[in-house]
C-alpha cells in the first residue's frame, strides 16, 4: 500500500465504513471474513486501503500488507505472502519461529530463501502447496492471537496462478480468532479472458467474502479534490470544469491533470498517455485499427459509421469490436453505438495517431457523413495541428 496522500481523503465515507464494519474492525466479529475490492485503475483502491489501515492500527489491529506484481505467470509464485512473511519476521519473531517449526515449508516463502527455491528444481517441486497453504493459514491465526490481523493483498489482478489458489484457500477455510482479508484489484483489467475473472465470481459466491465496489468520485467531490490539489493558486473555473469533465470521477486523472500546466487544448500529459496507452498491447491489429478510428469519433460512435469508415467486412468488424469491448476499451451505448469506456483513453489513442493516419480518417469520416452512407454526431475531438479541423 503506497500512495501519496497530499490531500486528505475525498468522500468515501461509505466504502470506509463499509469496511470496518463488515471486517469487524469497530466490533469484532464483523459480517464478512474476507472483502474483495473492485475498482477501476487510479480511482482510489489503495488510497482508501491506507485510511483503512489507520482506522484498524488505531483500533488495535495488526496489518500486513503484500503486493503482486505485473511479473511473469509462476515467475514468482507466492510473491505477495512472501513480503507478508517478511514482515511478521520482523515484528512477531517469536510466532514466526514456532510456526516455521511447525512448518518447515514455510521458511522456503521467505524473503532471501526464494532464490535458493528457484535454483533447486527438485526442492522447488516439493514445495507441496497443500502444506505452503496450511502454513500460511496457520502463520495468520498465530499472529492473530496476539492481536486482531487485517491481511491486505493488493493489486491481485497481477496475481499468479499460486497466489489465487493461496486466496482460494484461505477465503474457504476459516480461522480462528481475529483475522480479516482484503484483496484488491482493478475492475477495468479483468478483461473475458482474465484469469481473475471467473476467479472473482466464485469467491463472491462464498459464505463471509464480500465485494465492495470503489465506485468514480462524483463532482462535487472531484472539485474537492482539485481545490485540496491547488491551494495556492486556484485554478480557473474553465480549467476545473475541462478537468472534471475529462477525468470522469477518476482520482488518479484528476492528479495528472491538475498536475501539470495543462492547455486544455493541447494533447494530454504523456505519462498519463502512457498509462493509459498500455491497455492497447493486448489488442490485435484489427481491433487497433477500429479503436483508432473510433477515436478519431470522439465520445460516441455508430456502428454504421465505423463500418464507412474502416471498410471492414461486416464480421471482422464485430469481431474487432467484440475484442475492443471484451478488453475494456470500448463499450456499448445506446443506439447500436459504441463509446471508449474512459473518454481520456480516447483521446490519447487520437494524440497517438500518426499525422497522415490522422487526415484519412478525418476524411474518411466526413466523406461517410457527407454521402448520408451514415448518420452520426460528428466527430468532435479538438482540432491540432497535425491534423485537419473537423467536420
Ligand atoms: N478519495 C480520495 N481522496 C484524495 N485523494 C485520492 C482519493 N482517491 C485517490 N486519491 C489519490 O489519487 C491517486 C490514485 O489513487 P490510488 O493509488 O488509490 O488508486 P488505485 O485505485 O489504487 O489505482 P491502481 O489500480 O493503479 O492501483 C493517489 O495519488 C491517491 O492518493
Ligand atoms: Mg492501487
Amino acid at each position: 500500500m503506497s500512495t501519496s496522500r497530499s490531500v486528505d481523503l475525498v468522500g468515501r465515507d461509505d466504502e470506509l465504513s463499509a469496511l470496518v464494519s463488515q471486517l469487524g474492525i469497530s466490533s469484532f466479529p464483523g459480517t464478512s471474513r474476507a472483502v474483495l475490492l473492485a475498482g477501476d485503475a487510479g480511482v482510489g483502491k489503495t488510497r482508501l486501503l491506507t485510511e483503512l489501515r489507520d482506522v484498524a492500527v488505531e483500533a488495535g489491529w495488526l496489518v500486513l500488507a503484500g503486493h503482486c506484481l505485473d511479473l511473469a505467470e509462476g515467475s514468482m509464485p507466492y510473491l505477495p505472502f512472501t513480503e507478508i512473511l517478511g514482515r511478521v519476521l520482523t515484528e512477531r519473531p517469536e510466532v514466526a519461529a514456532s510456526v516455521i517449526e511447525r512448518h518447515p515449508t514455510l521458511a522456503r516463502l521467505a524473503p532471501g530463501r526464494r532464490l535458493q527455491v528457484s535454483e533447486d528444481r527438485d526442492e522447488a517441486q516439493s514445495l507441496d502447496r497443500g502444506n505452503v497453504f496450511a502454513a500460511v493459514h496457520d502463520l495468520f491465526e498465530a499472529v492473530g492471537q496476539s492481536a486482531p490481523l487485517l491481511v491486505v493483498v493488493e493489486d491481485t489482478h497481477w496475481a499468479d496462478q499460486s497466489t489465487r489458489d493461496m486466496l482460494s484457500f484461505l477465503f474457504a477455510r476459516p480461522f480462528d480468532g481475529q483475522v480479516a482479508l482484503v484483496v484488491s484489484y482493478r475492475s477495468d483489467d479483468l478483461h473475458r479472458r482474465h484469469p481473475l475473472r471467473p476467479q472473482v465470481a466464485e469467491w463472491a459466491r462464498l459464505r463471509g467474502v464480500e465485494r465492495i465496489q470503489v465506485d468514480p468520485l462524483d463532482e462535487t467531490q472531484v472539485r474537492r479534490l482539485i481545490h485540496a490539489m491547488h491551494t495556492e493558486s486556484p485554478l480557473a473555473e474553465a480549467s476545473v470544469a475541462e478537468i472534471i469533465d475529462r477525468a470522469q470521477g477518476n482520482a488518479f486523472f484528476v492528479e495528472e491533470l491538475v498536475g501539470v500546466s495543462w492547455s486544455t487544448d493541447g494533447p494530454i500529459p504523456s505519462e498519463l498517455a502512457d498509462v493509459l496507452l498500455v491497455r492497447l498491447d493486448r489488442l490485435d491489429e484489427r481491433t487497433l485499427e477500429v479503436v483508432r478510428a473510433a477515436s478519431v469519433a470522439g465520445r460516441r460512435v455508430s456502428h454504421t459509421l465505423l463500418a464507412a469508415v474502416t471498410g471492414l467486412a461486416p464480421a471482422e468488424l464485430e469481431a474487432a469490436l467484440r475484442s475492443a469491448v471484451e478488453s475494456n476499451v470500448l463499450e456499448q451505448t445506446r443506439g447500436s453505438a459504441y463509446r471508449f469506456r474512459h473518454a481520456l483513453l480516447g483521446e490519447a489513442v487520437y494524440d497517438d495517431l500518426l499525422p497522415g493516419e490522422r487526415v484519412r480518417l478525418h476524411t474518411a469520416f466526413s466523406a461517410a457523413l457527407q454521402s448520408g452512407l451514415a448518420r452520426g454526431p460528428r466527430p468532435s475531438w479538438r482540432s491540432t495541428p497535425a491534423g485537419p479541423a473537423t467536420g
